[in-house]
């Protein structure tokens, strides 16, 4: 019988893989790389290259990043159709997503879109949001603090979200970037809000000035982590 791996390979830093993923990654004979179509490579083959073996097979799995539900349905099929089309039996397949395989990953439509029996087994990654508290070195909560998760969309309620808990991270930001430092301001929480762009890239930004962040100075990678009870204690911790 086929194995599908979905392997997390964390958000950035190679040295973030669990020593579980990198075994599945040297045993898999196809790996399955995810791609936003608007780019040329895929992100989690970045992080993860260096583990996998030179005579793995290489499978692209293109997806757009539109906010568009239609668009994100129809991409959807697309790419479950490639990833059930290179099942072959006795093969052991693996995907390799971003941060964890079961947090807002493209992994999860491709298990539901499977058309056939197959092993499947998900190995888990350190998330976009742990691994901004570590390099941080900022907690997510303690204590009885509520913690709120929200992939901003294009009807996000943000004053809300914010009202209904002590920290909140928010993801998926770029495109909401303005909406979401207005309602920081209005709510007098700018200097309790920190901005993390390509957290464990080469190309990392940490904003601490939210207010002033522009569109243009952040990528698609970017979260913002609020603490209403403020950063001001674990800010001496970390070099930004
Ligand atoms: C489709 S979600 C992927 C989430 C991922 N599976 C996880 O476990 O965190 C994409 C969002 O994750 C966050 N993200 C991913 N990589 C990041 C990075 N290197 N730095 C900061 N945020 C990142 C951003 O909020 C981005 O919009």
């Amino acid at each position: 019988m086929a194995k599908l791996y979905g392997i997390g390979v964390g958000v950035g830093d190679p040295e973030m893989l669990t020593v579980k993923a990198v075994r599945a990654l040297q045993e898999s004979d196809i790996v399955l790389l995810p791609r936003a179509r608007t780019k040329t490579d895929s992100t989690a083959y970045e992080i993860a290259k260096s583990y996998l073996r030179d005579d793995i097979e290489k499978v692209y799995v293109d997806f757009t990043t539109v906010d568009n539900d239609q668009v994100r349905e129809e991409d959807r099929k697309v790419y479950s159709d490639v990833v059930n089309r290179v099942i072959e039996d006795d093969k052991t397949l693996s995907f390799i997503t971003i941060g964890d395989p079961m947090t807002l990953s493209t992994f999860v439509y491709v298990m539901e879109l499977l058309d056939r029996e197959i092993e499947v087994e998900s190995i888990p990654g350190i998330t976009s949001f742990a691994s901004v508290c570590s390099r941080l070195n900022t907690p997510l909560l303690m204590g009885d603090e509520r913690l709120k998760i929200v992939p901003l969309h294009k009807d996000s309620d943000i004053a809300e979200e914010i009202d209904s808990a002590d920290n909140i991270v928010f993801m998926k930001i770029s495109r909401k970037l303005e909406d979401l430092k207005k309602v920081l301001a209005e709510k007098n929480l700018l200097d309790r809000a920190v901005l993390i762009s390509n957290c464990g890239k080469a190309d990392e930004k940490v904003f601490y000035n939210m207010g002033e962040v522009t569109r243009e100075e952040i990528s698609y990678f970017s979260t913002v982590l609020v603490k209403k009870g403020g950063l001001e204690n674990w800010r001496r911790f970390n070099p930004f």
